[in-house]
């Protein structure tokens, strides 16, 4: 099985092929926002929410009604999440003024009046942040990767135990698998412009992983390292470790099932004691308070 390491949308040609002019035309560097491509290129927050609801129906007897969004970024999950079903609500918090006000200039467009009053951003570190009991905290995208010792990590994940309430649920994901420890580049062709995931170094003694993110366009214009992370690449079982130590009663793995056509991951996730050694997949991690 092969899963894309960043979640890829399932739209867009084939890599390799030139990238179609979008709704807009030719799509320049001039012309874009960062944040826009990143959401395009990266997001899919109907599947993380599918995902989310299907996890609480396999693993309680009550929905999910309330989410923290850690690392929020522009909020699409948080918005996606109170879009979904009217007794839903949504923290969103992450450190960066910048993406917040983006995704609070959006919020008019995007949700009705009823809808903006049950989402709430927070500009506050996910390591001190204070927030009312949730159903769930999630943490996606890899982004708890920045934290690069067991100790920080144990921390975080010690301070989202606190925030759930007694039946509450953990949900980060995980990527791993052989081509994750390369250095390499894989392209994608989207809708008007190309996503170049980097993973521009790896150092085997210390796992620090250095990722970027570039864009380019039909014209030849570029947004190199319109986003970068300094990451420590960590495997599932440390992760669960981790958890444990934080004081999670236990913590399950949901892998993805491979489509027969294409062995390519089929987007359907199944709670699995055993993984495959595949070049590049994406699970997540449940931890049950
Ligand atoms: C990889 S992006 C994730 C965006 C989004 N959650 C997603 O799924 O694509 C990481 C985000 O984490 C934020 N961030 C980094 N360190 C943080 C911290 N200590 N507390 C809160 N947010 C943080 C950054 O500002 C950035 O928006």
């Amino acid at each position: 099985m092969t899963t894309s390491r960043t979640k890829t949308k399932k739209k867009g040609k084939a890599a390799g092929s030139k990238p179609t002019a979008s709704e807009n035309g030719w799509l320049t560097a001039k012309k874009c926002d960062r944040f826009d491509l990143y959401e395009k290129a990266v997001q899919e927050p109907e599947s993380e929410v599918d995902l989310v609801e299907q996890i609480w129906k396999e693993q309680r007897d009550r929905r999910c009604l309330s989410i923290r969004e850690d690392f929020c970024g522009s909020a699409c999950v948080c918005m996606e999440w109170v879009k979904r079903r009217r007794d839903h609500g949504a923290v969103g918090v992450d450190l960066d003024p910048a993406v917040l006000k983006w995704a609070q200039d959006r919020i008019p467009q995007r949700l009705t009046r009823e809808q903006q009053g049950r989402v709430e951003l927070v500009q506050a570190d996910v390591l001190t942040v204070e927030t009312e009991p949730v159903d769930s905290v999630l943490a996606m995208n890899f982004s708890y990767y920045l934290f690069t010792t067991r100790d920080k990590l144990r921390g975080y994940f010690a301070r989202v135990r606190d925030a759930l309430v007694d039946d509450g649920l953990f949900l980060l994901d995980a990527y791993g698998g052989s081509d994750s420890f390369l250095e390499m580049e894989e392209e994608r062709d989207l809708d008007g412009f190309t996503y170049v995931w980097d993973q521009h170094s790896y150092d085997p003694i210390t796992g620090a992983a250095s990722n970027f993110i570039h864009f380019r366009f039909p014209d030849g214009s570029k947004i190199e390292r319109a986003f970068e992370y300094h990451w420590r690449l960590w495997t599932l079982p440390e992760i669960r470790e981790v958890l444990a130590e934080a004081g999670f009663r236990t913590s399950i793995v949901y892998w993805e099932g491979t489509d027969e056509e294409t062995e390519e991951g089929d987007g359907e996730w199944t709670v699995s004691e055993k993984g495959e050694a595949c070049p590049g997949w994406v699970a997540y991690i449940v931890g049950l308070k």
